[in-house]
Order: C-alpha cells, then sequence, then structure tokens
C-alpha cells in the first residue's frame, strides 16, 4: 500500500511517462521513473498571482514535491496568497523579474527544476487598453527570456532528464478573437484573431513557445484556457469586483449591453487540467481548457446579486440588482468566447468537476470570509486604478 502511495505521489510529480493506473499498481514503475528523472522541483512563475498561487497550493497537496515560485509581486501578486506555506521547505518564493535573464538562469541552474510551469504576465484586459508596454514587455519579452533561458538549461541536462523536462506556457482562450452567436466553439485548430493588446501580447507568446519547439526541440506543451474565477482573484476582473461592489451598495458598472459571453471555469478545474497536461500531454501540443459554462455577464451579475442577497441580507441597500448601472463599453469589446475542451478530455480524461452556479456560491463565500485579504490588497495602487478605470465611464 505505502510503495503504491510512494509510486503515485512520485509519478504525478516526475515527467508523467508512466502514469497509467495499472503501472502505478506496480512498483517496478516507481523504480524505472527514479531512475530516469532525477528531478522533482519545478520552477512556476507568476505563482503569488490569482491563478498561479491556487495552482501552488494544489500542486503541493496533489504532487507534493518543492516548488521554487519566481514572481515580481506587481499589484497583482500577493505573497500573502501563500502564507499557508510559510516554513514548507518545499516551497521558495523568489521576488524576480522573467524579463532578467541573469536571474532566470541563475534560478534554473540552482534549482535543476524538472519543468517550468509558466503563469507570470499582465493579465487584465482593461488596463492593456490604457497602458499596452507593460503588457508587450512581461507577455512578450519576459515569455522570451524564459524560454532562452529554459534552452540554455534543458540542452545542458543528462537526456534523461531532457527527457522528463518540460516547459508548460499558460495561455488564454483571447488569443482567438470573438465568436458570433452561433459560431463553433474555439478549438486548437482555431486561427488566432487577438482583438486586445493583452490577447495579442499572449498570442505572441504562444508563437514564440511553439517556435522553441519546433526549431530546438524544447518540450512544449502550451494550455488555452477561458476565464476563471475563484480566490484569491484580484478585485480588478468582472466576479470580484461585482462581488465587492454588491456588498458594499456601489453601483455594478457593466459595460455595454451585458450580452457579452464568457465560459467560466472554476480556478481549481483549471490547475487540475495544468497538472494533467503536465503529467500527460504530448510535447509540442496545445491543449484548450473550458468550463462549458458560457454565460452572458449580466447573468452573472445578477447571480452574484442574488447569492449576496441571500448570503448576506442588507435591509439598506435592497436587492442588489437595483445597483447594476449599465456603462460605456470597453473599446474592441470582444462579444464572445466559448471553448471546445474536447481534446483534453478525450486524451487526458480532464472534465471540470464544478458547475458554475456552485463554483460561484463557492467564491462568494471565499471573498465574504476573506475580508481581510480583501482590504490588504485594495491599496492606493488599486484605488487609483478604480478611479481611472470607471469614472469616464458614464452611465449609458
Ligand atoms: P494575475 O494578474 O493574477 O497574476 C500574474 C502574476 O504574475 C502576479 O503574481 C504578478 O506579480 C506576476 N508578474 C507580473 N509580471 C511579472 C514579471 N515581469 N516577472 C515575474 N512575475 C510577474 O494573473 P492570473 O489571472 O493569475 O493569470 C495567470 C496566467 O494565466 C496569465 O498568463 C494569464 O494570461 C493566464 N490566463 C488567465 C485567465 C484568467 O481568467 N485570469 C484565463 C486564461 C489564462
Ligand atoms: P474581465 O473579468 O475583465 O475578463 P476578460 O475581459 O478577460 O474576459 O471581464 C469579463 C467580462 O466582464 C468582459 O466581457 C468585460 C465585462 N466587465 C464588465 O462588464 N464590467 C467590469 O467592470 C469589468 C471589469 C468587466
Amino acid at each position: 500500500m505505502r510503495q503504491n502511495f510512494l509510486a503515485r505521489r512520485f509519478l504525478e510529480g516526475c515527467g508523467g511517462r508512466f502514469q497509467k493506473e495499472s503501472q502505478v499498481a506496480h512498483f517496478e514503475a516507481y523504480t524505472e521513473v527514479s531512475e530516469a528523472c532525477t528531478r522533482d522541483t519545478i520552477l512556476v512563475t507568476g505563482g503569488a498571482g490569482f491563478i498561479g498561487s491556487n495552482f501552488i497550493l494544489s500542486w503541493m497537496e496533489a504532487a507534493g514535491s518543492a516548488v521554487v515560485n519566481l514572481d515580481l509581486l506587481t499589484y497583482a501578486g500577493n505573497p500573502a496568497n501563500l502564507s499557508s506555506l510559510e516554513g514548507d521547505p518545499r516551497y521558495l518564493l523568489r521576488r524576480g523579474d522573467i524579463c532578467d535573464a541573469e536571474l532566470v538562469g541563475a534560478l534554473l541552474r540552482e534549482h535543476q527544476p524538472r519543468a517550468i510551469v509558466h503563469f507570470a504576465a499582465e493579465s487584465h484586459v482593461d488596463r492593456s487598453i490604457a497602458s499596452p508596454g507593460a503588457f508587450i514587455r512581461t507577455n512578450v519579452q519576459g515569455t522570451f527570456v524564459l524560454l532562452e533561458q529554459a534552452k540554455a538549461y534543458w540542452s545542458e541536462l543528462s537526456e534523461a532528464d531532457r527527457l522528463a523536462f518540460r516547459f508548460l506556457h499558460v495561455s488564454t482562450d483571447e488569443v482567438y478573437g470573438s465568436l458570433g452567436p452561433h459560431d463553433p466553439a474555439f478549438s486548437e485548430t482555431t486561427a488566432y484573431s487577438p482583438n486586445s493588446p493583452y490577447a495579442a501580447s499572449k498570442a505572441a507568446s504562444d508563437h514564440l513557445a511553439r517556435a522553441y519547439c519546433h526549431t530546438w526541440g524544447l518540450p512544449v506543451l502550451t494550455t488555452n484556457c477561458s476565464n476563471n474565477y475563484g480566490p484569491f482573484q484580484f478585485p480588478e476582473k468582472l466576479i470580484p469586483l461585482m462581488i465587492l461592489n454588491a456588498l458594499e451598495g456601489k453601483p455594478l458598472p457593466v459595460y455595454g449591453d451585458g450580452k457579452n459571453v464568457r465560459d467560466w471555469l472554476y480556478v481549481e478545474d483549471h490547475c487540475a487540467a495544468i497538472r494533467a497536461v503536465l503529467r500527460e500531454g504530448r510535447i509540442g501540443e496545445t491543449y484548450n481548457i473550458g468550463g462549458m459554462s458560457e454565460r452572458a455577464n449580466i447573468e452573472v451579475v445578477n447571480l452574484i446579486c442574488d447569492l449576496l442577497d441571500e448570503m448576506r441580507p442588507h435591509a439598506a441597500t435592497g436587492p442588489r440588482r437595483e445597483l447594476i448601472t449599465f456603462v460605456k463599453d470597453r473599446p474592441g469589446h470582444d462579444r464572445r468566447y466559448a471553448i471546445d475542451a474536447s481534446k483534453l478530455s478525450r486524451e487526458l480524461g480532464w472534465q471540470p468537476a464544478e458547475k458554475f452556479e456552485s463554483g460561484l456560491r463557492k467564491t462568494v463565500r471565499w471573498y465574504l470570509d476573506h475580508f481581510s485579504w480583501v482590504e490588504s490588497v485594495r491599496t492606493g495602487a488599486y484605488l487609483k486604478w478604480i478611479a481611472q478605470n470607471y469614472t469616464e465611464r458614464v452611465a449609458l
């Protein structure tokens, strides 16, 4: 029993070439992998952000191997997201910039990771419209630096370690552009058609990742995921912004007619998909990840209002739906995203575990229970952004 447990833990964190249940049942598999792959630390970039911190927490639970987290701690990065790992010898946070080639190279040589999971990015579309430069720097230049340093490090590994190494590039469905109401969902072969500076910078980084695999054989995997929601999401994005405004009786600024559609995925499902791709994904492939939960923005906001009315009734505010205010639209606002995740489900058996309504309920509960986290991230810089983004968005 103990041997099987060890084998399973080791396999989860090691290359994944021997993942079949039947193999896990045999201790030989453990021996085979342990001989082949001598490293089990992973390097995560952007691990103090929303998805990165959820990923590290779930990785520690599921795989248990060491994580080095390289994060610049921009406004979106919060080391407190990982305070539960304080004192854990398997976890190390290094504050630094993915654009710093010397630092990235030194980290790779020092920690000898067997994989890089690359989340670090500027991630908010509205900010990319207000100041696109930072998106080109971090998302394009930063990914380039990371790929260059990964290639140099990987090419000097032993053959077994080179075979086991993976570079997992985390990307978005926004690279595919916008769908009409009856268009089929984005598949991995949908042509790229990015519409915002954010989407364009992510598309560029996807192309670079692909080129490093094609040209030099760097073992790259790419995932393109739909809109995430859940704990630790910075309250500039739709769902946490609406929860907090509704809680405080502030207007709920819905862009345009509120009928833009997003496909929502609970963040833990995204983390599970990334682990599956890291374990068993085919090198050079891209995998779409989605929640099969298309919702118009106005439906999402209505649901948040109803959940808060139920969970935190407030006689003075009245029904929170009354706070909804339609405001000036985002320029170039993509109308609809939808993801066909059938490749991931067919090849790796992944399915989202959370339904949108139950995931949203959990998320609202989390924000209610973690108000001190909310207060800690709503600093001066955050308040400045909110003023900048919403002051000029007059009500329609
Ligand atoms: P986030 O903005 O919450 O976090 C980004 C993290 O990257 C922060 O911790 C920040 O400090 C760090 N960072 C920024 N610039 C850096 C730099 N130059 N060097 C090192 N660290 C830096 O983002 P998120 O929502 O967690 O998204 C993570 C990744 O997932 C991004 O690549 C994003 O494109 C992708 N993605 C996000 C979603 C979503 O719905 N949020 C959906 C699909 C894909
Ligand atoms: P967002 O969370 O910024 O994610 P993305 O733009 O990457 O999809 O926005 C989700 C949707 O919600 C998008 O259609 C824009 C809309 N939205 C609003 O209507 N009001 C807001 O205040 C925000 C932040 C977003």
